[in-house]
């Protein structure tokens, strides 16, 4: 019987040959499409599992920016069986983002299709995300974005921060909870027509919802459900996820139905409001089948304040931890506030006379790299930079390997505001910055999010001196990030000393 099974059985050099056979065929239509076209380069995926078992989970990007030391600014990388294109360095992100119109549509993985998300602007596409990112930027403009009236918000809503700073009295505490209330309270303003008080319970779980929801999109987990969602479907991370975001969906529309009843067309409070007006009017006059319908308003909604809060929220908190790490850095922005402005409330237009403060700003905003990567995917069949990339596929711009290339920066790795500065001491703009990413799914907040990070900053530094808690030294000051889909400082305590 034995004898039988092993004369019936191929031989291992059969196997191991026809393995052999197999791998090389996988390698050849890795590397060239079926057509014979070349594909960008990249680690020889396994089958299945793709490049997974090189990937760092918990902090992909650097993995992904390592790599591309090895296979050039354009590679491929199978996140499972997902083959995508990765795109790192400033000049093939701008020359794909900016000078080529293949590259503008969302990659939507699994989960956002889970989240509802696939409407709004965030993670929508086509004609729909066209008119939604139109009248997003348009009426957050009306309400005040990148205008004195938002400034405004931001000079009051500072002072809000300070006052509950000061109730601090120097002693240690965790600045992330203040900080999101008064970042969020900004686009809560300009798409609600109001904020919030920093202890109302709905207020305060939106905000704690939305930040969990930040962290829980970069774990392990959720990115494995990405890669294989048959198999991933029950994982706790999704789960908890799930909830949190039909929780923050009802409260949401507990918050539209209230305006919807005091709604006055004529005096809307807000870009909610100007959401709710139109899709009156076109109803009103027969139009069924506009884009203005429930779905596209509650996503809508939901990416500002979700895009709107984590990100520049987590930039600040990691400044003044930037700030109790280099007192002398924060000595001179003091000294230069002090020389230019006196007592008085810094504004915008004080920003051209604060060159040392501006490149402050900016090297934070450089070294948080709060969003590492941006995910979009080819409208188009594309041969770019002599490499075809079918239509469809998934493209990663790594905007992290730009904030930390090392030809650009003088020290990538350390904070350094001289990197933003000529040698007259002079504001220097660097083409390497791409925080926003860039294109035509730029940030839609950037104008708000640059006032908010300036005014914030400066009005914070004017009212208090940051210091580690006593018995911890600038050098113990941990400034490694939590990684999400944004990235965020891990929870730290620090004391906001007044200079008053
Ligand atoms: C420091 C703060 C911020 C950073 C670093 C940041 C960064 C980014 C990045 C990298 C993208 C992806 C762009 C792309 O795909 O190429 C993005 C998209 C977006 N951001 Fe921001 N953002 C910030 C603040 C804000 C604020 C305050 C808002 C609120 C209005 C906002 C709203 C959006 C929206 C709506 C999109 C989607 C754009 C689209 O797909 O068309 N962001 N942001």
């Amino acid at each position: 019987m034995m004898g039988n099974l092993f004369l019936q059985s191929p031989s291992w050099t059969t196997l191991l040959g026809t393995a052999g056979i197999f791998l090389v065929v996988h390698l050849i239509f890795s590397v060239f499409n079926q057509k014979g076209r070349r594909e960008p380069p990249g680690p020889w995926p396994l089958p299945v599992l793709g490049n997974l078992l090189q990937l760092d989970f918990k902090s992909p990007y650097i993995t992904l920016n390592e790599l591309s030391k090895k296979y050039g600014p354009v590679f491929t990388f199978h996140f499972g069986p997902r083959k995508t294109v990765v795109l790192a360095g400033h000049k093939m992100i701008k020359q794909a983002l900016v000078y080529s119109d293949a590259f503008s549509e969302r990659n939507v993985p699994p989960v956002f299709h889970d989240m509802k998300l696939t409407h709004g602007v965030l993670f929508a596409n086509g004609p729909s995300w066209k008119e939604m990112r139109h009248f997003s930027l348009t009426n957050m403009r009306d309400f005040g974005m990148g205008k004195k009236a938002s400034e405004e918000k931001i000079l009051e809503e500072s002072q809000r921060l300070i006052d509950l700073f000061s109730e601090k009295k120097g002693k240690p505490f965790d600045p992330a909870d203040p900080v999101n209330h008064a970042v969020s309270n900004i686009i809560c303003s300009i798409v609600y027509g109001n904020r919030f008080e920093y202890d109302d319970p709905v207020f305060i779980s939106m905000v704690e919802r939305a930040t969990k929801n930040s962290k829980l999109l970069g774990t392990p987990a959720l990115q494995l459900y990405n890669s294989f969602p048959s198999l991933f479907k029950w994982v706790k991370a999704r789960k908890d996820l799930m909830e949190n975001v039909f929780a923050n969906r009802r409260q949401m529309k507990e918050l539209i139905k209230g305006l919807q009843e005091t709604l006055n067309p004529q005096m809307c409070r807000g870009v909610a409001d100007s959401f709710l007006a139109r899709k009156m009017q076109l109803e009103a006059s027969g139009n069924t089948d506009s884009h203005y319908h429930e779905d596209n308003l509650l996503a809508t909604v939901n990416n500002l304040f979700a895009a709107g809060t984590d990100t520049t929220s987590s930039t600040i908190r990691y400044g003044l931890l930037l700030m109790a790490k280099y007192p002398k850095v924060q000595e001179k922005v003091q000294e230069e506030m002090s020389r230019v402005a006196g007592d008085r409330q810094i504004r915008v237009e004080d920003r051209k006379n604060l060159p040392y403060t501006d490149a402050v700003v900016h090297e934070i905003q450089r070294m948080s790299n709060t969003v590492p990567t941006t995910q979009r995917c080819t409208s188009r069949d594309v041969i770019f930079q002599d490499y075809f990339i079918k239509k469809g596929t998934p493209v990663l711009a790594l905007l992290s390997s730009s904030l930390c290339d090392e030809d650009e920066w003088a020290t990538p790795d350390t904070f350094n505001p001289a990197h933003f500065l000529d040698k007259e001491g002079n504001f220097r703009k660097r083409d390497a910055f791409l925080p926003f990413s860039a294109g035509a799914r730029v940030c839609a907040g950037e104008s708000l999010a640059r006032m908010e990070l300036f005014i914030f900053f400066t009005a914070l530094l004017q009212s208090f001196h940051f210091t580690p808690p006593p018995g911890v030294s600038g050098d113990d000051l941990d400034l490694t990030q939590v990684v999400g889909i944004t990235l965020s400082p891990v929870p730290h305590k620090l004391c906001a000393v007044s200079r008053i």
